[in-house]
């Protein structure tokens, strides 16, 4: 009795203990994400990894200065391409391409045509860094 009432409790099969693991196992396709949206700088989690999250966006335009005074913030080309404006320099950035952006350092993503990208950041960062406004994206929208 007191063994069924604290699996219930933790919302846990006691048949089968690792359910909630074995949903987190699915095999994720990006381009069948990626298929699943189409606004822009509204960044959707795919996964997370420990306190990181995996998110994809659709870029398109120019985005705001901005900087994250916590974290780094990595970006993954999946698909066109981009640029980062950084205080003296631009990067551009082709499929394939990866770039780490330091926590702190002011920055400036845009694309041109659409690019579809990948984040890799800690849960809870805001788009839009230290700026609030129209660009500042809700955070954990999973697809
Ligand atoms: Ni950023």
């Amino acid at each position: 009795m007191l063994r069924v009432s604290v699996s219930r409790s933790l919302e846990v099969d006691p048949l089968y203990p690792y359910t909630k693991e074995r949903e987190r196992m699915e095999k994720i396709n990006l381009k069948e994400k990626l298929s699943k949206f189409s606004d822009h700088w509204s960044p959707k989690v795919i996964a997370e990894m420990n306190d990181y999250q995996f998110k994809l966006v659709k870029i398109k335009g120019d985005f705001v200065w901005h900087n994250h005074e916590d974290t780094d913030e990595v970006f993954i080309v999946i698909e066109g391409k981009m640029k980062i404006e950084f205080e003296n320099e631009t990067v551009e950035l082709n499929e394939g391409d990866m770039y780490v952006v330091p926590k702190g350092i002011q920055h400036k993503p845009s694309a041109e045509n659409e690019c579809k990208i990948m984040l890799v950041e800690p849960r809870g960062v805001v788009n839009t860094g230290n700026t609030q406004g129209d660009l500042t994206a809700s955070n954990d929208v999973w697809i």
